[in-house]
């Protein structure tokens, strides 16, 4: 398979993480430059207009908020060109055994339609949970695929295992690998 036509989104907070103390580089964002570089893709930022706090408590608060009212953040960058795009990498955070409410955001105000989207979630314990059921619930016009869960905390400690995980999850689900 050609990784034409592939892009890989990511939505990450940097920040105090769960675990892991302060990072500068959020989990996702470091998982999303490894893929964008294996494949030879672009990469695209969900980030909201208004942010997050650095603060675990508060960021958590918020996003429980975010959550428990099926909000839709505004986000800051124009929305990614998908005219020929047909594979997503979709990388974000388990936040409350959910994916965070600005990814509904972008994927609402783009044409799902036959896009195939892998699901790569960061975590702390609960792996995808249910963030693939909810994606295919939400999208039932895209096509959602095998996914793959990262612990935050390796990403930061042993990111050459890493790094090694998702290179196996990418030629299984059949993409061609750059470097
Ligand atoms: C608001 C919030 C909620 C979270 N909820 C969960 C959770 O329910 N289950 C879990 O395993 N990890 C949870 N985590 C931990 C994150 O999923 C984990 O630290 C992840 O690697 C963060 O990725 P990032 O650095 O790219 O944002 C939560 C973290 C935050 C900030």
């Amino acid at each position: 398979m050609s990784n034409r036509g592939t892009v890989v989104a990511f939505f990450s907070h940097s920040g105090e993480n769960y675990k892991v103390g302060t990072i500068e580089t959020g989990n996702g964002r470091i998982i999303a430059s490894m893929i964008s570089r294996m494949l030879g893709v672009p990469e695209y930022e969900i980030c909201t207009e208004k942010g997050y706090p650095d603060d675990y408590e508060e960021c958590s608060r918020i996003a429980k908020e975010e959550r428990e009212s099926n909000a839709r953040p505004s986000l800051r960058f124009p929305l990614p060109d998908i005219t020929d795009i047909n594979s997503m990498i979709l990388v974000y955070p388990n936040w409350w055994g959910d994916l965070p409410m600005a990814v509904y955001t972008m994927l609402d105000s783009i044409d799902t339609n036959g896009l195939k989207i892998y699901p790569v979630c960061t975590h702390e314990d609960n792996g995808l949970a249910m963030t693939d059921r909810m994606l295919m619930l939400a999208y039932p016009d895209a096509s959602v695929m095998k996914g793959l869960a990262i612990r935050g905390t390796a990403v930061q400690e042993r990111s050459d295992e890493v790094e090694e995980s998702i290179r196996k999850y990418l030629e299984k689900v059949g993409f061609s690998l750059h470097s």
